[in-house]
């Protein structure tokens, strides 16, 4: 299935493009808005979504690509293609130079069109598929750096390890994941979406989502705990299989709340990073939490112990901790409260505003372990000959 958005200056052009697309043969979501070339910015983010833009515009002329322009820089993966009444040689060049794969004129061609979309659903189903692997971050007791943990590992995976990467924050309260994201409020919630979970696809989920950076996408949690238990699990799979299509590294906050919904997302996940702190109540709790996670199945190597704020002079020491727990501790992070609060006050991701601190460094391998950097393909006599000296990841044993 491709998806195709058409933008036609004409709602009586549009019925035969319409009619050569289905006569393709090709499955295909098409969306159409009536508009001119030059009023393509405000289909901006229903655009990024597409795997075919078609253009329809007779008027245009080779002044008037700039709103193609910055839709195909956007979307490099982006086919676009221009329907004109007689294309001019200075129209055809710069319609190339911005990137436009056909210009076709009217009558329009059935054949050339049924080639491009016959070529655009091999390339997709040849690989544009990704293969998104799944982490949930629990705690069993709020405070303990969830989400400072989630938001700041989504921000290091989609600009320093460019993976594509969504963050879905699921926690039952107050939804915090995308206050420390962006300055913004986003554009729909997890409950939105849910509510409209009959007419999910690749352009839906675009458009729920907020985008904070050009690999970082964060679904934006219920805000309301009410709104919240009104989620379905069901709902919640069709987004995730959707999500694991469209993204490396689907990152899912879940908070402390274990319910249908919550344990869905854990069931459906590759990993668990259950986070703790060294005190009393956390090892209560997290005991508990993973003797959850034995009676629900999971193996043991699907849950990772992280230990936040670490205090190397704690009462509760590593060992002590790993005694009660009864699991090893996978990864620990440093408090830094000067760095943490830092960044929240100028709204910026920690792994980029304190990039050499150990707490950045930290998240960063814990990123590695969790999403292990993915393996290069192997390069023949001549290029592993001038290949760079491999970088050993440091140890991520915890230091007892
Ligand atoms: N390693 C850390 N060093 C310093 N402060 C931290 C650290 N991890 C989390 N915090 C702070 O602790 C508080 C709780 O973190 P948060 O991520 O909201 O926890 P949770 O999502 O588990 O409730 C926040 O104010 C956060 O900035
Ligand atoms: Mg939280």
């Amino acid at each position: 299935m491709i998806d195709i958005f058409l933008i036609s200056s004409s709602a009586e052009r549009a019925p035969h493009i319409v009619a050569r697309l289905e006569e393709s043969g090709v499955a295909h979501c098409l969306r159409t808005a009536y508009c001119t070339a030059r009023q393509l910015r405000t289909h901006a983010r229903a655009i990024r979504s597409a795997d075919l833009l078609i253009v329809d515009d007779v008027d245009l002329s080779a002044h008037e690509l700039d709103g193609v322009e910055e839709a195909l820089a956007c979307s490099p993966a982006l086919h676009c293609m221009l329907v004109t009444q007689a294309p001019s040689a200075a129209l055809l060049t710069a319609a190339m130079r911005v990137g436009v794969r056909q210009v076709l004129s009217w009558p329009l061609d059935a054949y050339k069109v049924a080639t491009v979309l016959t070529h655009i659903a091999a390339k997709k189903s040849a690989g544009m598929r990704r293969a998104g692997r799944v982490v949930s971050f629990a705690s069993c007791k709020g405070g303990s750096g969830t989400t400072l943990i989630a938001v700041n590992l989504a921000w290091s995976l989609a600009a320093l390890r460019d993976r594509r990467v969504l963050l879905i924050d699921l926690s039952q309260q107050f939804a915090d994941a995308s206050l420390l994201m962006a300055n913004k409020p986003p554009p729909a919630t997890l409950s939105d979406l849910c509510s409209r979970i009959d007419q999910l696809d690749a352009a839906l989920l675009d458009a729920c989502v907020m985008r904070v950076h050009a690999n970082l996408d964060v679904l934006a949690g219920a805000g309301d705990p009410l709104k919240a238990a009104e989620l379905r699990p069901e709902q919640l799979k069709q987004i995730l299989t959707l999500a694991r299509e469209r993204y490396d590294a689907v990152l899912i906050d879940i908070g402390q709340s274990l319910n249908s919904v919550t344990i869905h997302a854990l069931d459906h996940s590759d990993a668990i990073c259950m986070v703790v702190r060294q005190n009393l109540l956390y090892l209560h709790g997290g005991r508990r939490m993973l003797d959850i996670f034995k009676e629900l199945g999971y193996p043991p190597g699907k849950v990772r112990v992280v230990v936040n704020q670490y205090d190397k002079n704690a009462c509760i020491n590593l060992p002590t901790l790993e005694r009660t727990l009864g699991a090893t501790v996978a990864h620990q992070l440093p408090r830094d409260e000067k760095q943490v609060d830092e960044a929240l006050n100028r709204s910026v991701p920690l792994v980029t505003s304190a990039h050499d601190s150990a707490l950045a460094q930290g998240i960063r391998l814990l990123g590695d372990m969790l999403w292990p950097p993915i393996a290069e393909p192997r390069k023949g006599m001549l290029g592993r000959l001038f290949a760079a000296r491999p970088t050993v990841p440091p140890q991520l044993k915890p230091g007892h």
